[in-house]
């Protein structure tokens, strides 16, 4: 075919084939036959391959052919996703109502509430008409950029008849295509997945887009990023707007006129909820005037304009087999129970959490009870409570532990708490299960080292420490003759400790296992100090002033760092070559901020750490200090002595309006 008529005809397709897109993955009310349709697609495709400079970012056929990443990029949010707070039950709401009508001095306020869906949330940025970027939540301020896959979801626009957009919402899978993926994935011998949520976040994130395009993912966009900026009033034209630009919205949602409005439609799709052909966890109920946003406002992780219902768990009984203790990498006890398999919120479950033991001798709970089970949160299972009366006369008492389970020395109550510990520091469980959680994917990110393989390494020996981790090859022909281990596999263990050595700063100190140092804390401490030997000299003082970061978690990272035994150990690794530095996660190529030095104060419209990971992304530096060498001081409102300081020193102060020109300013 001839350039130009092939250009004319490749439009054309295109365009039909948005049109029947739409009619078929939106409004599921397709015009023409399926033939009809992948007819076009193929005559598309034809004409792409004979001129590859047709293909547009835009054309349908970018939404079936695939292409493989290695990994996905980092995306630093223009604002923050955040999540919402939750509210269990009737009261919980009204606390709510009452709270935004003091905010606003509103007598009554309007809501829309909507379908909380159970899928992973995303955001969906449109630039000159185009989806340009497509980005998982990430930790709320930093994302992936899915895009390829993203466009895969045949429901979402990849062109739109506004020039800017971001939007939001929420991929999900049907029960119908997660049943026919965990049927395929049956017959292939590959592990189901446990949930629809599960499967539509693995699909998001698969490197082979092609596997992409073949499961139907589904999206539902229902946050407007910006909508009052662009003259939107509600919640409610915000959603009608987004339906008019062709997204795929969720039409159960409604406007209601006030707070008992709301509670009749939650107690409506409680019950309708498994009728639905997806799954939803609740109810999300949003003040629907755009305009009181602002006055309304928001916590360091929530908006308050809007919550998140939960419906109330569901509830199964069974017969409990038994009751036994577990010990921690913290020494920890904790009681597991073992009951007949039942299905609660579509998986099968056999065991639970107990917690501790008062939780069990406060409930009278003994081996042999009918047990009523839930999930928490609908995750974790865990025992509510016995059914009284149908428990057999002579079921004995149930006794809590003296001994650890593993080392069998005495347990002991510590400073009065409800948990039992085992204090031997040489506990073997307490050994494996730190190293288990040293390896783990949020820690050291060490693969191909399981529980299986830690138990039998350490019972032989080899492995007692972090820093024998990375001396095994010193056994490597005793290692590669144990049982389901070779060559292939001790190589590939061996690499991955390897690559361990050039982790950044936070997971090794989230693998330490220091008290109270969660992921997050751990994220912190390494942005705000950058190196180890910054930390292991610190006073508690100066680590109690950083936002979030209480008293007894700063007392424990100087604990931590005082004890001999973990100097020697940390010795040990920095002598093995583990990399002791912070590396910022998302670089930009042009450090437009090099050399510059930025100080933040006073009250953002997002949380300090997000500017702070900005500048820094971009090569600049930020300290907690003015100075005479401060660039800019970054100033929200009610700024205090920083401000002062930064008048008297002559220091550049901008607000976050500012801040932000500065930042798109072109070079
Ligand atoms: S609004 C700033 N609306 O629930 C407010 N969220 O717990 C943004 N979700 O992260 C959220 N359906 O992944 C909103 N109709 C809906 C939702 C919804 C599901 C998810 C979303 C969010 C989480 C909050």
């Amino acid at each position: 075919m001839a350039f130009e008529k092939a250009k004319n005809h490749s439009l054309v397709l295109k365009e039909k084939l948005k049109k029947w897109n739409y009619e078929y993955y939106v409004n599921d009310n397709p015009s023409v036959s399926d033939q009809e349709y992948d007819q076009a697609m193929q005559e598309l495709i034809a004409i792409e391959q004979q001129y590859s400079e047709l293909i547009t970012i835009d054309s349908p056929t970018q939404r079936v052919s695939g292409e493989v990443s290695e990994k996905f990029n980092k995306y630093v949010h223009t604002s923050p996703m955040l999540s919402l707070g939750n509210a269990f039950n009737y009261d919980d709401l009204i606390h709510f109502d009452e709270q935004i009508k003091e905010l606003t001095g509103l007598s009554e306020v309007e809501y829309t509430c909507e379908l909380k869906i159970d899928g992973l949330s995303i955001s969906l940025v449109y630039e000159q008409h185009l989806l340009v970027m497509g980005v998982t939540r990430g930790d709320g301020i930093i994302g992936e950029d899915v895009t390829v896959n993203i466009k895969k979801i045949k429901s979402i626009p990849l062109r739109i008849d506004q020039p800017n957009l971001t939007v939001r919402g929420e991929v999900y899978l049907s029960i119908e295509e997660f049943n026919n993926i965990n049927e395929e994935r049956v017959k292939n011998g590959e592990p189901k997945f446990s949930n629809p949520r599960n499967a539509a976040s693995g699909t998001l994130r698969q490197l082979d887009s092609a596997i992409v395009a073949k499961r139907n993912l589904n999206a539902f966009l229902y946050y407007y990023v910006n909508a009052a900026q662009d003259g939107i009033q509600s919640q409610k034209t915000a959603l009608q707007r987004l339906e008019q630009l062709k997204f795929k919205t969720n039409p159960e949602y409604r406007y209601c006129p006030n707070i008992a409005a709301v509670w009749v439609y939650i107690q409506e799709y409680g019950s309708k909820r498994h009728q639905l052909g997806y799954e939803i966890d609740g109810i999300v109920i949003k003040v629907n005037n755009l305009n009181l946003y602002n006055r309304i406002g928001y916590t360091a992780k929530n908006p308050k304009w809007a919550i998140a219902y939960k419906f109330p768990s569901e509830v199964v009984v069974t017969n409990l087999l038994n009751i036994f203790p577990s010990v921690g990498r913290t020494g920890r006890i904790t009681y597991n129970a073992i009951f007949e398999p039942v299905l609660i919120a579509g998986t099968v479950v056999r065991a639970a959490t107990l917690h501790n033991a008062d939780f069990i001798t406060e409930r009278d709970i003994r081996i042999g009870d009918t047990v009523q089970v839930k999930k928490a949160g609908d995750i974790i299972p865990e025992v509510i409570n016995y059914v009284a009366g149908q428990r057999q006369i002579k079921t004995p008492k149930w006794q809590e532990a003296t001994n650890c389970p593993e080392c069998q020395l005495l347990l002991e109550r510590v400073d009065g708490k409800v948990d039992q510990y085992c204090i031997n520091s040489i506990c073997p469980k307490k050994i494996t299960r730190g190293l288990e959680h040293y390896c783990s994917r949020n820690a050291m990110n060490i693969e191909g080292v399981s529980e299986k393989i830690i138990e039998r390494l350490f019972k032989l020996g080899y492995l007692k420490s972090f820093s024998d981790l990375y001396q095994l090859e010193q056994y490597r022909s005793k290692i590669i003759e144990l049982e389901n281990f070779g060559d292939k596999s001790f190589e590939n263990m061996i690499n991955s400790i390897n690559n361990s050595k050039n982790n950044s700063l936070e997971r090794l100190l989230f693998g330490l296992g220091i008290r109270h140092v969660g992921k997050k804390t751990a994220k912190l401490l390494a942005r705000q100090f950058k190196t180890i030997d910054n930390l292991t000299t610190i006073k508690i003082e100066q680590l109690a002033v950083i936002n979030d970061i209480g008293s007894i978690v700063a007392a424990s990272v100087v604990n931590y760092f005082a004890t001999p035994a973990k100097q020697q150990e940390l010795a040990l690794l920095r002598k093995i070559g583990i990399k002791m530095e912070y590396i910022a996660s998302n670089q930009h190529l042009i450090k437009k901020f090099e050399n510059y030095r930025f100080v933040i104060t006073g009250v953002l419209s997002k949380p300090r750490e997000y500017f702070k990971e900005l500048f820094e992304s971009y090569g600049g530096q930020v300290s907690e200090s003015v100075s005479a060498k401060t660039t800019y001081l970054l100033a929200g409102s009610d700024a205090g002595n920083k401000l002062v300081k930064a008048q008297k020193l002559n220091v550049k102060i901008i607000s976050e309006e500012e801040f932000k020109q500065l930042l798109n300013k072109e070079e």
